[in-house]
């Protein structure tokens, strides 16, 4: 059959590798894809919020199903274009897609249906804000309402800070029509984790764990990132705790979207801080985690096509894991997160390829008279497979001595929080 992977991404170039495995593929697309993506699928040059033009594309092309990768084009209702046009596509439909598309909507959502989250106020002016957080102690984390390419949240840890963040956002409106709300919650302890489940209506088939890294630099420190890292499984979902996480949230959930009557079919992340009183819900996102998408489609052993196929059709499917941990290290672009430096030379990706248990994943990359060029922020992710999270981590580690670009930098310390609960 022939198959469309939307979006430009790790998590993308990590699809079109996956379902390239697959026997039941004769074609693959990407729209528009990264130079590793194009290795192994055919580039279609339309954006992937141009959702109009994607959906004639897959009904010329005759594209029998399509996996969508990042929000904006979910946000935006490619899935209620390719629907129209009668086309099978994997994604929440635009109503659906609100979950992520509008942290106010998510909010009253979870208050709704009692799905454990932080505590909240929603405005759309300034004053207003400003005194429910002189009202409130810090910290506080302020969000903007829609999306922001991952960089609407700020967890701020002072007064000041929460003030000049309101400003940025309802006043001088920094991520436009996204500020036109903001959402001033209750700061959270605990350890991150996200969860991440295959959705039907109201049957779910949890994918394997993963853990982000979302801060820029070690340690947790410095700007929040679209993620620096990630690895899969994550001991810090216990079956215990996944089990609370079902019963509390992905149950509950499902319960809720259907009493408001929206139908979703699609990729479900669940971003949760595991705080004393138990998991609670950061966020949703309608798509898979970047990078969580990268180790956890490295561990399913089995066709993940055939999978979404009956998934999408039926609501069921299976997962076989693979023993091994899967570990993946981002390379990113000189002044990512803010203002990233591109058309670099990526060196040394040949020798990466040679090298067992290795998976190269790009990001932003494109290719110009013959070279590889840095074209994102995030560039490359360099993954590998181990026996132990130890092994996984030294070989993609070692790996990444082989690749170069100029002002490359990336965290030393992926995979290292896993080891307290390993040793425990
Ligand atoms: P979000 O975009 O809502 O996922 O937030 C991005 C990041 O900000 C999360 O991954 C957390 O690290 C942090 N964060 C968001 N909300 C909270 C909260 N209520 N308490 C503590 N940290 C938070
Ligand atoms: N890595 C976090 C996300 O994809 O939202």
């Amino acid at each position: 059959m022939k198959v469309l992977v939307v979006g430009n991404g790790g998590r993308e170039h990590a699809l079109v590798w996956k379902l390239s495995q697959s026997p039941l593929v004769k074609e693959l697309y990407v729209a528009r894809g990264n130079a590793g993506a194009w290795e192994l699928a055919r580039r279609v040059d339309i954006s992937p919020t141009d959702v109009e033009a994607l959906a004639d594309f897959a009904a010329e092309n005759r594209i029998d199903f399509t996996v969508v990768g990042p929000e904006a084009p979910l946000v935006k209702g490619i899935v209620d274009a390719f629907e129209k046009r009668g086309l099978k596509i994997f994604g929440p439909n635009r109503k659906a897609a609100k979950l992520e598309g509008s942290k106010a909507f998510a909010k009253a959502f979870m208050r709704k249906y009692g799905i454990p989250t932080a505590e909240y106020a929603v405005f759309d002016a300034f004053d207003e804000a400003a005194r429910f957080v002189k009202a409130r102690k810090a910290p506080l984390v302020v969000k903007a309402d829609g999306l922001a390419a991952g960089k609407g949240s700020v967890v701020c840890k002072t007064e000041e800070e929460a003030l000049k963040t309101l400003d940025a956002f309802l006043n001088r409106k920094v991520f436009g029509e996204a500020c036109n709300k903001v959402v001033v919650e209750e700061f959270l302890e605990g350890e991150e984790a996200s969860y991440i489940v295959m959705v039907n209506g109201e049957r779910y088939l949890p994918l394997p764990t993963s853990q982000d890294h979302k801060r820029l630099l070690d340690g947790d420190r410095g700007p929040n990132t679209g993620g620096m890292g990630a690895y899969s499984p994550t001991p810090v979902i216990t079956p215990e705790l996944e089990k609370r996480i079902k019963e509390l949230v992905v149950e509950p959930t499902l319960a809720g979207l259907k009493e408001e009557g929206i139908y979703f079919r699609g990729f479900l992340y669940v971003g949760l801080m595991i705080t004393d009183e138990g998991p609670k819900v950061l966020e949703y996102n309608v798509r898979l985690g970047d990078p969580e998408a990268q180790p956890l489609l490295m561990r399913i052993k089995n066709d993940f096509l055939e999978t979404l196929l009956t998934f999408y059709e039926e609501g069921k499917g299976k997962i076989e894991e693979d023993e091994r941990w899967a570990l993946d290290v981002v390379l990113a672009s000189r002044g990512y997160p803010e203002k990233p430096e591109t058309g670099k030379i990526v060196h040394g990706l040949e020798h990466l390829k040679k090298m067992e248990n290795v998976v190269v994943f790009h990001a932003g990359t494109d290719v110009k008279d013959g070279f590889v060029v840095t074209a994102g922020g995030r560039v490359l992710n360099v993954c590998a497979y181990g026996d132990t999270l130890r092994e996984a981590k030294e070989r993609a580690y070692e790996a990444i001595r082989f690749v170069c670009f100029e002002g490359m930098h990336y965290r030393k310390d992926i995979g290292d929080k896993a080891f307290k609960y390993l040793k425990a």
